[in-house]
């Protein structure tokens, strides 16, 4: 049996390590394929794996079509909308995320980048404190509960929005669940985005929310760029000066948000989506896609089964 781990953003060493070492102790060969720029690579990887470890990387019809041997697509993280489910279902291949294992350091990533906003990208000039605060939290899956849970610390006022969450739970956490989405932008003076991208979320951010926004509003991405309508809010940033845009996945139009608001400190993008980019979160993911990859291999054990 053969496991390919095919990682265009590579995990740190050490997790490339640990995965390595838990798939040979259970006699798989092992092989890497990281940092491809050119999608032919991996179809020439995949050729003869029976199960891939990824990240974001595009499992599509094409790669899908490569893989003859394959029986398992493991996406260590959280989302698995780079993966083409009902090809995969098609062709008898399991698809597995691996949920909650980086949704701490993604949750982190969110604090860094508010208080990046909210001091003005360190320029020296008076910015403000996120204590006291109100912080909206768009969806309350595992990342969404970190940041809960982090924001309690820096004694902000905690609401979300998310018709899926257990509200008890969540109150008992420190929370105040909003009964709609209009009422969490109208109230919260920071914004978190966590929602998958879904047929009903794409495009779901625009301009008619984010501008019920109170003045000095900041809107942190490191969700899905999907989700955003760009368009509506490059028009709103232009309307609503005091509005700030940061995010961990660069838009479709990343040039023009640059071009027109990173100089004016409103507008931040990451180079490369850094949020699960950490020496832990690629331990903590990697090291369960390694696991769950024995256990279906092995043992035909199908937890973490998305694409039933
Ligand atoms: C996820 O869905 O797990 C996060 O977006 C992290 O994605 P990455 O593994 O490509 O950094």
């Amino acid at each position: 049996m053969k496991v390919l781990i095919a990682t265009e953003k590579p995990f740190a060493k050490v997790a490339v390590e640990g995965i390595k070492k838990e798939l040979q102790e259970a006699n798989f060969e092992v092989a890497l394929l990281e940092k491809y720029s050119a999608k032919t690579e991996l179809l020439d990887a995949v050729k003869d794996a029976n199960a891939i470890i990824i990240r974001s990387d595009i499992v599509d019809k094409e790669v899908l079509n490569a893989a003859k041997e394959l029986k398992l697509v493991v996406r260590a993280g959280a989302g698995y909308d780079n993966v083409d489910l009902s090809e995969a279902s098609d062709k008898g291949v399991c698809v597995m995320n691996t949920p909650g294992q980086n949704s701490n350091a993604v949750a982190e990533l969110v604090f860094g980048m508010l208080i990046m906003a909210a001091r003005n990208n360190y320029n020296g000039t008076a910015g403000g404190e996120l204590k006291g605060k109100k912080i909206g939290i768009h969806a309350c899956g595992h990342v969404g509960r970190n940041v809960v849970r982090i924001a309690r610390g820096f004694e902000m006022d905690i609401y979300a929005f998310d018709p899926f969450a257990n509200g008890e739970e969540m109150k008992k956490e420190g929370v105040t669940m909003v009964n709609s989405v209009e009422e969490l932008y109208s109230t919260c003076n920071f914004i978190s985005l966590h929602l998958p991208f879904t047929p009903e979320t794409g495009k779901s951010i625009n301009a008619d929310l984010v501008n019920r926004m109170p003045e000095k509003g900041v809107l942190i991405n490191t969700a899905r760029k999907e989700i955003i309508d760009e368009e509506s809010l490059i028009d709103l940033l232009g309307k609503r000066k005091d509005l700030k845009f940061y995010t961990d996945i660069k838009p479709s139009t990343s040039e023009m948000f640059t071009k027109l608001f990173a100089e004016e400190g409103r507008y931040f993008e990451t180079p490369k989506k850094m949020g699960a980019q950490t020496a832990e979160a690629n331990i903590n993911a990697g090291l369960a896609a390694a696991k769950q990859t024995v256990e279906f291999l092995k043992d035909g054990i199908a937890k973490f089964q998305v694409n039933k």
